[in-house]
């Protein structure tokens, strides 16, 4: 008897260490239903953080995380900070604490395809870094990253996940975004598919705007999205970039980003309340149908 006791009591024991030496793989299961949201500044998370019901703040090594309740699904909203090292920084250091079962970033952009202007959406079916790669005599040649978990190429375009990607297309039919006042009568705002592109410079030159259409065929540029994919792609956890127009990425960006961050900072988090909201609805049908 007196022997079943001791073996019960080291099995138990055992088994408390084996579950504290793994937190995070005991938190998986869970941590799957958890929705990350990321922006790279603050104008960019305003609506997201008022969506927040019940919200609670962490810091974890000085950056603020946000839990709470969107649309009936748990989030973490979090500002990146601006550019490709924090916006990597960060994404690593959510999936590390929390787990998330999906990341999508929502900001603005630079419009670089001539058919999209202030208020349009791009969802991004690729992404790719225009500033990583070879520089020649021709001019810049953008090249596959290389991961640093495989040491494999990366290819220069990372495709987000599918299903994501699917909602997003199914949210973009059904949100009724408010038409854009243009001071030659109403507008009603764009949403497509496309390429968007990532590099550590704020693009507000004509050259460079043609350039990155020309060579990558991009439609928006922006200084975050594809990193966040590259961090993402390493680690296994689905993303999602979504982006609206602030300027055109030409002379005059520095003004017009003033002008339309607002309108598009809203219009980029509307889109993705409402992905949120029908991931919410998704993993409700999954439970019942348990
Ligand atoms: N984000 C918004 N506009 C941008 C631009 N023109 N270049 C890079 N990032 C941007």
């Amino acid at each position: 008897m007196r022997k079943t006791i001791y073996l019960t009591t080291v099995l138990l024991a055992v088994g408390v260490c084996i579950f504290q030496l793994c937190p995070a793989d005991a938190a998986e299961p869970a941590a799957t239903q958890l929705t990350c949201i990321l922006g790279a500044f603050d104008d960019e998370l305003t609506l997201l953080y008022q969506a927040l019901t019940d919200p609670k703040e962490e810091v974890l090594h000085g950056i603020h995380f946000a839990s709470g309740k969107m649309k009936g699904r748990s989030v973490i909203v979090c500002r990146s900070g601006i550019g490709k090292v924090n916006a990597a920084m960060v994404t690593a250091l959510v999936i590390e604490h929390y787990r998330p079962g999906e990341i999508i970033f929502s900001g603005i952009a630079g419009g670089i395809n001539p058919d999209l202007r202030p208020g349009d959406i791009v969802m991004a079916a690729k992404t790719a870094q225009h500033d990583f790669g070879t520089l020649t005599i021709e001019g810049m040649r953008v090249d596959g990253t290389k991961s640093a978990v495989t040491w494999q190429r990366n290819p220069v375009f990372l495709e987000p996940d599918a299903r994501l990607m699917a909602l997003a297309e199914a949210s973009g039919k059904r949100i009724k975004l408010a038409d854009i006042e243009t001071g030659k009568g109403k507008r009603h705002p764009k949403i497509i598919k496309g390429i968007v592109v990532t590099g550590d410079v704020f693009v507000a030159s004509p050259a460079k705007a043609a350039e990155l259409r020309k060579t990558l065929g991009a439609d928006a540029v922006e200084m975050e999205g594809a990193a966040v994919a590259q961090v993402c792609r390493d680690l296994g956890v689905p993303w999602l970039v979504i982006r609206s127009i602030s300027d055109g990425a030409d002379a005059n960006a520095l003004q017009d980003i003033d002008s339309f961050t607002a309108l598009a900072a809203k219009n980029s988090a509307e889109l993705v309340m409402d992905i949120v909201a029908h991931l919410a609805g998704q993993a409700a049908r999954e439970t019942i149908g348990k």
